[in-house]
């Protein structure tokens, strides 16, 4: 199993005080997770590349940029310009490999995900052209939700193939992530844990971090 990794999600962060909240959490995170919305894909408006390129500025961690947009294409150049390193394209909006291909030519990581509802069978035929598999633990579109435990069996599914491939796949998990629920899914075969609101709505981030990483690795 690849390296355990907490990736605190800026969604739930001041958005006003990014580059604060963001060293706030900086010594506990592994990489951030951006989160893209486009208000057609989820019914949530949020952030593009020039916050991920401010960002850039701000901070040397790993911008793993999740996009949950219709037409992810014609922004990718705009993600790598800005310093993405990582771009996750849901698997709903059709054929992922011309995006693939798009991000490998412009030196950006591969992600790609699923939601809840999607069968875990739609991505297995892409695990050897990704960085990354992200599942998503609730709908995507808004923070604070709760955590859907039935996508654990798509978690250890994808882990029992990357296995059987030989595949030294990240797992990233998305959506209800706590001190709780984090143990839940790194048993299921996960080692990227995205936080959100657990993070960024504690009264002390870093500390919130780390209690899901002991944890969730205990
Ligand atoms: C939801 C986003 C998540 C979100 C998770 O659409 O993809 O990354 O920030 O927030 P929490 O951890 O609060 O569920
Ligand atoms: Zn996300």
């Amino acid at each position: 199993m690849p390296s355990p990794k907490i990736a605190p999600s800026i969604l739930s962060a001041d958005f006003a005080y990014l580059a604060q909240e963001i060293e706030k959490v900086a010594p506990e995170s592994d990489l951030l997770h951006v989160d893209v919305m486009d208000g057609h894909f989820v019914p949530n408006l949020t952030i593009g590349p020039p916050v991920v390129k401010s960002l850039r500025e701000h901070t040397d961690l790993f911008l793993d940029c999740h996009l949950m947009v219709s037409n992810p294409g014609v922004l990718l150049a705009d993600f790598a310009e800005a310093g993405a390193n990582r771009c996750i394209v849901h698997i709903e909006i059709g054929d992922p490999q011309p995006l693939f291909a798009q991000l490998r030519s412009l030196g950006v990581e591969v992600g790609l995900t699923l939601n809840p509802d999607t069968p875990i069978e739609t991505v297995l035929p892409y695990l050897n052209e990704i960085d990354l598999l992200l599942v998503m633990s609730v709908n995507p579109g808004f923070g604070g939700q709760a955590f859907i435990p039935e996508v654990l069996e798509k978690v250890r599914t994808a882990r029992d193939k990357a296995d059987e491939m030989g595949l030294d796949l990240d797992i990233e998990i998305d959506g209800g992530i706590t001190a709780t629920t984090a143990p839940l899914a790194t048993a299921a075969g996960a080692n990227v844990l995205v936080a959100g609101s657990a993070i960024f709505r504690a009264p002390d981030p870093a500390k919130a971090a780390r209690e899901i990483r002991a944890a969730a690795w205990a």
